[in-house]
């Protein structure tokens, strides 16, 4: 109704904006003094999570890209393996779980049956269950070893957004506690990932206060057929989630990409008037990355692509080739794609609206999928 809408013109514009308080709220109490200290993990318990030797993750839609962002910097806190898997295709080739397999699910709903089904099978081949869900109660959360809560609020929209940045807000700070309980970082190395995550809800603020402007490139892309979204490294999984939303509320024909891949065959999509996303790193980036995503850019520019650019403020590099540069606040590498992630969600919400489509409510799609 209107009323729960809070004088929002939908419950996703409303979930959009509220994403510093989500992930604030997510935060609370488990990230104090520059320490990390999940309780809830004492269900599995400390000699258990020092024994884990491979990550599972599995989850569906937009918690499967959360899983898929957040394996870059759990890997790099813990060296634990981490893999990330659809829950639908989890169960059905005979994956290798053992007692020191962590499976831990991703659902906002707690109920999508797929995911369910992937935690039941992995409880009943003996691997240890851990559940990252967004409703207090849920079905998957009572299957399951363990629980983390996020703590975004009831997301109403079918589009998931909030949920996401929560469910990778919950998902570092597996990561930071599993780097506690090892030690396999320096506690002044957690501490500054603490201040890292501290900051996100001001930096999103930040990046929120971009709205308007999205709005007027949504306005403009009113008649597009298709778009494509490309990222490297965590700007990938970001890329992913960006042309999902597209798809899911404004029936555009989108897809992601990993940047590195374009010449290996997207890069023949590419024709005069193509809109294209391209998410970019840091020019801080010690890996160099941002320099091989600049001459992507200026590859699909050539070939006449519409390239509108995510980048970081003051991103000098990336002006002579974008139509648009959106920038978000300097960030550390795994905080960029939590503030990348937001213009892409205003673009989608605001295209559909633009389209004249209820964004809450997109044709064929459910909340939550309870059947398999
Ligand atoms: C449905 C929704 C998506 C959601 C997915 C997983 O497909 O439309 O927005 O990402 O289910 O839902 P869950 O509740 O398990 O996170």
């Amino acid at each position: 109704s209107a009323a729960e809408k809070g004088g929002w013109s939908s419950f996703m514009v409303k979930e959009i904006t509220e994403q510093p308080e989500a992930v604030a709220k997510t935060l609370l109490g488990r990230a104090v003094d520059g320490e990390v200290h999940l309780q809830e993990l004492e269900a599995i318990g400390a000699d258990a999570l020092k024994d884990v030797e491979r990550i599972v993750i599995v989850g569906a839609g937009t918690a499967n890209y959360s899983g898929l962002l957040a394996k870059y910097a759990i890997e790099a806190w813990t060296r634990i393996p981490v893999e990330v898997e659809l829950s639908h295709e989890f169960r059905y080739r005979d994956p290798i779980l053992t007692p020191n397999t962590l499976v831990v699910s991703i659902s906002q709903s707690g109920e999508t049956m797929d995911t369910l089904m992937a935690v039941k099978y992995a409880s009943e081949n003996g691997a240890r269950t851990l559940s990252i869900c967004n409703t207090q109660g849920a079905t998957i959360p009572r299957e399951s070893d363990a629980v983390v809560y996020t703590h975004a609020g009831p997301e109403v929209a079918v589009a998931s957004t909030k949920a996401f940045v929560a469910q990778v807000v919950a998902l570092y700070l597996l990561g930071l506690h599993l780097a506690t309980v090892r030690g396999s970082m320096s506690a002044a190395a957690i501490a500054d990932v603490v201040e890292d995550l501290q900051q996100l809800p001001e930096q999103m603020e930040t990046v929120l206060k971009q709205h308007e402007t999205i709005t007027q490139l949504a306005g403009w892309m009113a008649d597009t057929r298709s778009v494509l979204f490309l990222g490297r490294h965590v700007g990938f999984p970001v890329a992913l989630e960006g042309a999902l939303k597209l798809k899911e509320i404004a029936y555009i024909h989108a897809e992601g990409f990993a940047a590195g891949e374009l010449k290996h065959g997207p890069i023949a999509l590419i024709e005069p008037g193509v809109p294209v996303f391209v998410v970019v790193p840091s020019p801080r980036d010690p890996d160099s990355l941002h320099k091989k995503v600049v001459s992507n850019i200026q590859e699909i520019r050539a070939r006449g692509a519409r390239v509108l650019v995510i980048a970081e403020q003051g991103d000098a590099a990336v002006l002579p080739y974008a139509d648009v540069v959106i920038p978000v606040p300097l960030a550390s590498k795994f905080m960029e794609p939590l503030l990348a992630v937001i213009p892409l969600q205003i673009f989608a919400l605001e295209l559909a609206s633009a389209k004249g489509l209820d964004v809450d409510q997109p044709r064929n799609l459910a909340k939550s999928v309870t059947v398999e």
